[in-house]
């Protein structure tokens, strides 16, 4: 393979890591046309100099600018799929006008390009929620894209950002001069725009208040669907209580209702986010996931990396007296932090796992059951209920989660090895194979030294070198089954 192609794979899995953008063979073209901006405006001459400059470099930063804004594409206009803020106007808006409560919306076009989609929502907000009776209207737009994001704060718009307005809307807003439609001071002063990666920046510093609406549409195009989902459940914590989530028709993908509470309207799916009784609690650190794969030892459980100082110090404490075997302390510790912080990913799964280890099988049970009908998506808890089914020799929910974990997270190694042994147990030697092969093919990415999430402290090396053992074995007996 050329150094470039190798360069151009190498950009493939960074711009997805950094962007959340994927590009598929058919879409290579979109990614290669960027890198060429990037290598004129660095004045380099090939992909592998130009990964190695961009390499390491803020993802917001200058360095990107060319690359990313080229990526990233902001085609919108004002009122664009008037159906669809129908269904936000019938649906969320109307309903919200009708109950007393205080007098303040708060809006959110993520994804918001030059402007057009949050000033269209505040305009039609004004419209219901009027400052003269007491209102008060706030709109956030944000986006990835510094030059859109100027052109938006800037307010002026020609002529192509009203081709779906309906007549007369342009003049009752907006003033034209010399070429240029200049939006009302008293619109745009409802609405504030910010940078701000949906994939990469954390969301706490803009949803600490929560939103009544979140509109995201057109933007989930290129995220594959683990991202969407891990985005779609950071837009639900920071709602409101009957607060909405707005996507795209579809943009979610398929098979989510069991994962969401998912109304469908024509144009449009929303997401509710009901019972949530604080607005916009933390965004889930990274996934820590936990416990041991087929044929090798339980790992010691891992502290999480992201949390504030205090719940992690006692995480580290609940973790060590895991780790020493001391199982009645690991549950004290693990309980006084969930009773602090019930949705804390790391504290519930060693309260579940101390749980376990002390035989009390039936209250880990409650408490994961619980745990994962806040936190749906979370991998951690569904490998751990994969874990805790296995221990009770429910194969078929051991199944049903590992299928749920690879869903949302198709590269987990350990939940891949899981599903080949249980494949192997049922002489579904072929699906075993392809989860083995697969589970090859990940650690083939990673270094030799890297640890395994799931699996630590093995690392990388000896995972692969376990895995080939169990394809060979499999290989084997399905070379027997064969022979029969
Ligand atoms: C096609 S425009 C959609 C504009 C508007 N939502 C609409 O539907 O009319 C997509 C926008 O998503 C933005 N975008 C892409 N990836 C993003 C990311 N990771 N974080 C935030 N915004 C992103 C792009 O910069 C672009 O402005």
């Amino acid at each position: 393979m050329s150094s470039d192609r190798m360069a151009l794979r190498a950009f493939r899995h960074l711009v997805a890591e950094l962007f959340g953008l994927e590009f598929t063979p058919a879409s290579l073209a979109e990614l290669q046309a960027a890198l060429r901006l990037g290598l004129e405006a660095h004045r380099l001459k090939t992909l592998e100099a130009l990964f190695h400059r961009l390499e390491g470099e803020d993802p917001a930063g200058e360095a990107w600018r060319p690359v990313r804004e080229r990526l990233t594409v902001g085609e919108t206009f004002f009122f664009r799929d008037a159906a669809q803020l129908e269904t936000i106007r019938a649906q969320v808006f109307l309903p919200i006008a009708a109950q007393e409560r205080p007098r303040r919306i708060r809006l959110w076009s993520a994804g918001c390009s030059t402007g057009e989609e949050a000033y269209s929502l505040a305009i039609m907000a004004l419209d219901i929620f009027p400052e003269a009776q007491g209102w008060q209207v706030e709109v956030l737009g944000t986006d990835i894209h510094e030059g859109s994001l100027s052109q938006a704060k800037r307010g002026l718009y020609r002529e192509w950002s009203f081709r779906g307005v309906p007549p007369g809307f342009r003049e009752q807003w907006f003033h034209e001069s010399r070429g240029h439609w200049h939006l009302q001071p008293a619109i745009r002063h409802h609405v504030q725009f910010k940078l701000h990666n949906l994939v990469q920046d954390p969301f706490e510093p803009l949803t600490e208040e929560g939103f009544d609406l979140i509109l995201c549409r057109n933007v989930f195009i290129y995220f594959p669907l683990p991202q969407r989902l891990r985005i779609a459940q950071a837009f639900l914590k920071a709602l409101r209580p009957n607060g909405a989530l707005v996507l795209g028709h579809s943009e979610l993908g398929h098979d989510v209702a069991g994962l969401f509470r998912v109304e469908k309207h024509p144009d449009s799916i929303m997401i509710r986010a009901e019972g949530h009784e604080a607005p916009a609690p933390a965004l889930q650190p990274a996934p820590q996931p936990c416990a041991h794969a087929v044929g090798m030892k339980p790992r010691l459980p891992s502290t999480a990396k992201h949390h504030p100082p205090k719940p992690r110090n006692l995480l580290k404490e609940a973790s060590d007296a895991m780790a020493a075997g001391e199982h009645g302390r690991a549950l004290k510790i693990s309980q006084s932090l969930v009773s602090a912080a019930p949705r804390q990913e790391e504290a519930v799964r060693l309260n579940v796992q101390s749980l376990a280890n002390l035989g009390k099988l039936a209250e880990a049970q409650t408490m994961l059951t619980e745990s994962l009908s806040r936190n749906p998506l979370s991998v951690p808890l569904n490998y751990l209920r994969s874990l805790l089914a296995s221990e009770q020799g429910q194969t078929a929910e051991t199944l049903k989660s590992l299928d749920r974990v690879l869903y949302l997270e198709p590269d987990h190694v350990a939940a891949r090895m899981d599903r080949a042994h249980l494949f192997e147990v049922w002489n579904r030697i072929p699906d075993a194979l392809k989860d083995l092969d697969r589970a090859i093919e990940i650690l083939g990415r990673m270094e030799g030294q890297d640890p395994v999430p799931d699996l630590e402290p093995f690392g990388c090396e000896e995972v692969l070198t376990r895995c080939r053992e169990l394809r060979e074995r499999c290989r084997q007996a399905g070379n027997g089954r064969a022979a029969f």
